[in-house]
């Protein structure tokens, strides 16, 4: 048997009826840019996040730069983020004017450290931006007052964490504003590019709408320097018919994580921890092995896909060396050499989980 890392058209194959359903419905309609339907995923979104709007936006990339943007970050204010994640975290805090710093993160979580976040606060730090790494959130609570005590804002990166919690609250309601993607790879993912700003904050949600579509207020009246980054129809009609399953999916995500947990606890390999206040939704699936090339090799040989989230941590990367800092990140330098993600949808078998499992186990011995 083989296991394919992600085969996205096996969910797609489970929703077909309802997505053909909502395609349909925004074919006959006629509308394809910022409609009701649009409007109806904002609302449905915010509602299943805890949080009083949600803004549609064209990527997470662009969700991070409005995010930050409408929440008052400009250029030359410093936003505190972790260098082991996907580079357009860093874009989106650049597109803003901002200027990224990194700090390290937490060994057993993968997420910022508050320790270090504080060790690297300045008189321009203007924000903290925490990435909820493969599907946990970060340790929200000693950032909200790290935050607080500082007076700086807290903005969160859910991109890999729709539907997570933290003490039961979700994910994406404890910043001055979140960010989304709707990437396809995404646990809430669009049949393209897509991105959310969830925020509570009337004047958060009212300047991220007028800077997605050119600083517009009324028709031709632009009253800010805006972009053009909106959602479109067609993926918010989507995204409509994929939120209602999104807890479900969740829960067989943990399910197998759970499994996983049980049957590669006597491996090698370390496996997930979990904070005791967070509800990790498993974006990925991903452990930590000594000898990784090896490693891959090996389940590669026998037909069981892997991936790498992220080989390079973000101040090694040719055009972010300026981001190191003395001493490095070595929490998150450790992390990059090491960490290798496992097969792990909703739409995995547990037959598949099994076979995944046998593989890692004969190649971490
Ligand atoms: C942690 C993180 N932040 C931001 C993004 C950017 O999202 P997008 O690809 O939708 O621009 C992604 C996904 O690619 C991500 O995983």
């Amino acid at each position: 048997m083989t296991v394919p890392f992600l085969d996205l058209t096996r969910e797609t194959q489970r929703l077909r009826s309802e997505l053909d359903a909502a395609i349909a419905r925004v074919l006959s309609s006629g509308r394809f840019i910022l409609t009701q339907e649009v409007e109806a995923f904002e609302e449905e979104l915010a509602a299943y996040c805890g949080a009083r709007f949600a803004v549609g936006v064209a990527s997470g990339t662009d969700a991070i730069t409005i995010a930050l943007a409408a929440a008052g970050v400009g250029p030359g204010d410093e936003v505190i983020t972790a260098p082991n994640t996907c580079i357009p975290t860093i874009v989106g805090v650049e597109r803003a004017g901002a200027i990224p710093v990194l700090a390290d993160v937490d060994p057993a979580t993968y997420t910022l450290d508050p320790e270090q976040v504080e060790r690297r606060l300045t008189r321009r730090t203007r924000a903290i931006l925490p990435v909820h790494l493969y599907g946990q959130p970060a340790d929200l609570t000693a950032l909200a007052a790290l935050a607080e005590r500082a007076d700086v804002l807290l903005v969160e990166d859910c991109a890999q964490a729709h539907g997570a919690r933290w003490n039961g609250r979700r994910a994406g309601s404890f910043g001055v504003a979140a960010a989304f993607s709707f990437y396809p790879t995404k646990n809430l993912g669009a049949v393209g590019d897509g991105g959310a700003v969830v925020t509570s904050d009337e004047k958060v949600a009212e300047r991220a709408r007028l800077l997605r579509n050119y600083g517009e207020r009324t028709r031709f009246e632009h009253v800010l320097h805006g972009l053009n980054s909106r959602l479109d129809a067609l993926q918010a009609a989507v995204l409509r018919a994929k939120l209602p399953h999104l807890d479900d999916a969740n829960r067989r995500r943990r399910e197998l994580a759970a499994s996983y947990g049980e049957l590669l606890a006597a491996s090698d390999l370390v496996t997930p921890a979990v904070a005791p206040s967070a509800e990790h939704v498993f974006h990925l699936y991903v452990v930590q092995a000594e000898r990784r090339d090896a490693f891959r090799a090996s389940l590669e040989a026998a037909g069981v896909g892997t991936a790498v989230q992220y080989p390079t941590p973000v101040h090694r990367q040719p055009a972010y060396t300026a981001l190191d800092a003395p001493g490095g990140f070595p929490v998150a330098e450790t992390l990059t050499e090491r960490v290798v993600s496992l097969p792990l949808s909703a739409d995995h078998s547990d037959a598949e989980i099994g076979e995944a499992v046998a593989a890692a186990q004969s190649a971490s011995r």
